[in-house]
């Protein structure tokens, strides 16, 4: 018993009558085959869009260098925890984004949380003013976080919508600071794309550094999968934790920028660093990725095919035109109950709900793999359409 007890259970059963509770479901995994309560199913909810967590070489070099080098960092970057090998995988990675410099971190919300916020001391250093940030509205929980723990408010514009960025960047441009755009290349719900040499553009126009989250980018999009806004960004973001098959996340830019970083961003400074193993993961996806072309045309051709079949069934997919396919159900508990009868047809996929999405557009969230067959994409498709278009009467 704690003394919040009540309190944290009656927080709990807010979200239950709401529909938006969350619960932990395990499932158990070996290397082709994924089983949810003993029963096989076909994964659409994860995001190895390229199936390299269970790649051989990926595996190899994990066992390897934790063999080599231990399975704990022991420190924090700046103490005594950075090895050799952190520094290969960071020039390795900074060659593959085409930037100059990259920084590893623990994971993609950690850096987000963490540099955000060191951006904003910046402004607040230099110029006496809080940084003006201008937030795409279904930027990433992490992105909003990094927000609200430096204090700032965000100017946030309509989902892509350029022209109503543009109209707040106009209404802000006398006032004092530095000024940052942040946007996703891909959104993690909806599965569509930012225009970036459309915001490098107004970020050009109005003096302000563009930050970029290639979270579902990196490895599927962008010539040889390095992702959308390389050359274009003044900061990329990017996880390990999807196409990489593994886990960490790196900040990619200037050699300054990211000696910024070291010294300001407390997600670097004050956490353990990554462990061999994981390193040993991202150093193998980085020399295989650049070469698994036919894959990520295989997995944007079932997207194309799978929202074709939605579409013309009525199905919503929104703005998506990438491996997340996401089907708008609207409100949760039907999205829930689709989501089950998907899982009794056997594909694995998750209701995302509110807050995670807004109000009203709770949704599947389908995500695709390089790894699915064409059949199995035509069912997911038949079972989608008939078990949406049943739930939606
Ligand atoms: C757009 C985006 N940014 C950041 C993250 C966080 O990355 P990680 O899972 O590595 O913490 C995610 C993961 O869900 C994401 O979708």
């Amino acid at each position: 018993m704690s003394l919040f007890d009540a309190h944290f259970t009656s927080a709990l059963h807010d979200r239950e009558t709401a529909g938006t509770r969350r619960t932990l479901r395990p499932v158990t995994r070996d290397v082709q085959t994924i089983l949810r309560d003993n029963r096989r199913m076909i994964d659409v909810s994860s995001n190895d869009y390229l199936g390299l967590a269970d790649h051989p070489l990926l595996k190899e070099r994990a066992s390897d260098w934790a063999l080599r080098f231990g399975t704990g960092a022991r420190a924090s970057r700046l103490v005594s925890g950075t090895l050799e090998i952190h520094q290969a995988v960071e020039q390795k990675m900074a060659r593959f984004k085409g930037y100059e410099a990259t920084l590893l971190f623990a994971s993609g919300w950690q850096a987000n949380a963490s540099v955000v916020p060191a951006l904003c001391a910046l402004s607040t250093a230099r110029t006496g003013h809080p940084m003006l940030v201008f937030s795409d509205r279904l930027n990433h929980a992490s992105l909003h976080h990094g927000c609200a723990a430096a204090g700032v408010r965000q100017h946030r514009f309509r989902h892509n919508d350029l022209a109503h960025l543009e109209t707040l960047l106009k209404r802000e441009a006398t006032e004092p600071g530095l000024r940052m755009i942040v946007t996703e290349s891909v959104f993690s719900m909806d599965g569509d794309r930012a225009d970036i040499p459309a915001l490098r553009a107004l970020a050009d126009r109005y003096d302000a550094f563009l930050y970029v989250d290639e979270a579902h980018a990196t490895g599927v999009l962008g010539a040889h999968g390095h992702g959308l806004s390389g050359g274009l960004a003044d900061l990329t973001m990017g996880t390990c934790s999807k196409a990489l098959g593994g886990m960490g996340a790196y900040i990619a830019g200037s050699r300054p920028l990211c000696d910024y970083l070291l010294n300001h961003a407390s997600g670097f400074i004050y956490s353990t660093a990554l462990p061999p193993a994981v390193l040993g993961a991202i150093d193998a996806a980085l020399d295989i990725i650049p070469t698994m072309d036919r894959e990520r045309q295989t997995l944007l051709g079932h997207a194309g095919h799978l929202r074709t079949v939605l579409n013309a069934a009525g199905l919503s997919t929104a703005e998506s035109s990438t491996q997340i396919v996401p089907v708008l159900i609207g409100e949760s508990q039907r999205a829930l109950d689709v989501a089950r009868a998907l899982e009794n047809e056997g594909f694995l996929t998750v209701a995302i709900r509110p807050p995670t999405v807004p109000q009203g557009t709770a949704r599947l969230r389908l995500a695709l793999h390089a790894g699915l067959t064409d059949s199995q994409i035509t069912q997911l498709g038949e079972a989608v359409t008939r078990l949406a278009s049943e739930q939606t009467l």
